[in-house]
């Protein structure tokens, strides 16, 4: 199978990461990327770490009669936030008009088509879905959790940053009572995207640590329906972090742990969650935040003493979290080894 990929938003972080990841994909056999601001300039304007490694400049717009001729075509949505939701409408119509609509396969990293029910939509991003007759063609794509929807799939919602984290913490948990799970999660700066915000703000970023959307983070909803569809009971309370690095999320779920379960079992029904998870690596003390940057690796590790039980969680926000989890996805749902591509040690030290 040849893919042939058109990139939505490809001067962004994520853009630039499914770039990276993309130009040495085994199946890869042409990349284009759109950007607004950037059309006609080298990738490489945005993105000086893919000089000499990738050639191309971003368009305007994809010519979609002119994409339908490839074998398969990929398209990968890097768009701020709400901006594809808005488009998707007119988008399906020239992908029907150029004969594709069917075979070809999208995947969304925004927040736009993760919620299938549209007031939790409304009540998370505080907007009106667009186009809410869209919702259910999407496949939530957390491959750990729901990997036999996937293949086949061909709208595909991939996961938020943090939800991709805190969901891999409460897959362990699967089936228990615990009335409360306390989760924080440290996140660094590249989380806010390529444009420069208050929160990405060297001088007041770089030595601070704070919390931020306390108890109210938009991607409790996604967090909710992997809790409801493994059968977690609890109230989760979450607090979002800013750490003082560039890349990763690190998050700690606390909860009192049942009687029946002490710190081998807890251990033993994490290693047998994710037994079948390439990414998911299951690590002694704390992970590092550092062993996963720039790849598509999650550590978890678990500890539990005297009722307590802790889940900890390292990945890459830009990687797992976002740009090489969509590649995940695009494996399964095309049929491809999932580790196609992504095979790819984290830098360590940073
Ligand atoms: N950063 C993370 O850690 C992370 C993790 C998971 C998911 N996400 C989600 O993934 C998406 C991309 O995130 P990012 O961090 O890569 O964002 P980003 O760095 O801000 O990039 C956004 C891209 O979209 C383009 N764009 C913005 N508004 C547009 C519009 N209305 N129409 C067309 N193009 C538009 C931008 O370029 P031009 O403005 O020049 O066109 C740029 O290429 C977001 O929805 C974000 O919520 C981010």
């Amino acid at each position: 199978m040849k893919l042939d990929i058109a990139i939505l938003g490809a001067s962004g972080y994520g853009g630039g990461e499914l770039l990276r990841w993309l130009s040495t994909h085994p199946k890869m056999n042409s990349l284009r990327g759109t950007a607004r601001t950037l059309a006609g300039e080298p990738f490489w304007k945005a993105h000086p770490n893919l000089r000499g490694v990738i050639d191309g400049d971003f368009e305007e717009d994809i010519d979609w009669k002119a994409f339908a001729k490839v074998e398969q075509p990929v398209v990968f949505a890097a768009l701020s936030h709400g901006a594809l939701a808005e488009k998707l409408p007119e988008l399906e119509a020239a992908w029907k008009s150029a004969g594709i609509a069917d075979r070809l396969q999208l995947i969304d990293l925004s927040g736009d088509f993760r919620l299938q029910d549209p007031a939790i939509f409304a009540k998370a991003y505080k907007k009106t879905h667009p186009c809410p007759e869209l919702l259910p063609r999407f496949v939530y794509g957390l491959p750990e959790w729901n990997r036999a929807k996937i293949p086949g799939a061909r709208r595909i919602a991939n996961p938020g940053c943090f939800a991709t984290a805190l969901q891999l913490g409460v897959l362990p948990l699967h089936g228990l009572k615990l009335g409360f799970i306390a989760a924080s999660g440290a996140t660094g700066s590249s989380g806010s995207g390529a444009s420069p915000s208050e929160g990405t703000h060297h001088p007041l970023r770089a030595q601070d640590f704070r919390a931020y959307k306390i108890l109210g983070h938009q991607h409790l909803p996604e967090v909710h329906m992997a809790m409801d569809a493994v059968g977690v009971e609890g109230t989760f309370a979450f607090v979002p972090q800013s750490a003082p690095m560039v890349r990763g999320i690190f998050a700690t779920l606390m909860f009192p742990l049942p009687e029946h379960i002490d710190a081998k079992a807890l251990h033993a029904r994490t290693e047998d969650t994710f037994r079948n998870c390439p990414f998911v690596r299951l690590v002694e003390e704390s992970p590092k935040v550092t062993a996963v940057t720039g790849s598509n690796f999650a550590d978890i590790s678990v500890a539990a003493k005297g009722g307590s039980g802790v889940v900890m969680v390292a990945i890459d926000n830009l990687c797992k979290g976002m740009a090489s989890q969509a590649v995940q996805n695009m494996n399964l749902a095309l049929g491809l080894p999932e580790t196609e591509g992504l095979k790819v040690a984290g830098r360590f030290p940073a």
